[in-house]
């Protein structure tokens, strides 16, 4: 097991849904994304959706409510994955949940929409958020959409006593290149459980080609 995926399955096998900071009892701001991404793509509930570093995030409940059919949540930690499985029940089987590492992982199918809230932002090494593009790059459809959530510029410096590297929509465009355009970007305050805030911002990009 690498050292990433050691901290990670430490802190789901110890710490409770919602004694996280990150935790969201709704993703809106997700949802709307991948909602227009659909919208755009013209294909709404066969969409392919890949959730990068989805932990145990509701995002993947919500979907499944949404009558989405095709979702793959991938994390590196096995133990984030099972919490979720266990939390959806019978509709998890329909789920492909894939433990791996974004940045090693080999894509063996491509989808539309590539939607990762608080994973990337852990990548500082910038061979690894190369490693990670070359992934996402062999994932996503020529005309899909990739969603990244990470902390803002003015966003905390650490997240699960982890250094993380802060983002805006511009230094998103410069990690993905030319040929992804950015369709929109928001910001959003997270509230975390225990009521301090945390300033992240959704980028939402299309593949040209
Ligand atoms: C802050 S949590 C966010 C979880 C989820 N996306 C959410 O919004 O609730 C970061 C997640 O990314 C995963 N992660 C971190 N680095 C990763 C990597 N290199 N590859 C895959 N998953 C990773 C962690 O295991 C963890 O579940």
């Amino acid at each position: 097991m690498s050292d990433r995926s050691t901290h990670w399955d430490q802190v789901y096998a110890t710490k409770g849904e919602a004694e996280v900071s990150w935790y969201q009892d709704s993703p809106a701001i997700s949802l709307a994304m991948i909602r227009a991404a659909a919208s755009d793509r013209g294909s709404d509930r066969d969409l392919a959706i890949i959730d990068i570093g989805g932990g145990a995030s509701r995002l993947v409940d919500a979907l499944l409510q949404g009558g989405y059919r095709d979702i793959a949540v991938l994390d590196l930690s096995a133990n984030a994955l099972e919490a979720a499985k266990k939390r959806i029940g019978q509709a998890a089987s329909t789920v492909d949940w894939i433990v791996a590492d974004a940045t090693t992982w080999r894509p063996a199918r491509t989808y539309d929409v590539w939607h990762d809230r608080a994973a990337f932002h852990f990548l500082t090494d910038p061979r690894d958020r190369a490693a990670y593009v070359e992934r996402l790059r062999s994932a996503v459809k020529p005309g899909g959409h990739v969603i990244i959530a990470t902390f803002a510029p003015d966003g905390p410096e650490k997240c699960s006593g982890l250094p993380v590297q802060r983002h805006d929509s511009a230094s998103l465009a410069a990690e993905l290149g030319r040929d992804f355009v950015l369709v929109e970007t928001r910001s959003e305050t997270h509230q975390t459980p225990w009521g301090s805030t945390q300033a992240f911002q959704f980028s939402r990009f299309r593949r040209q080609k």
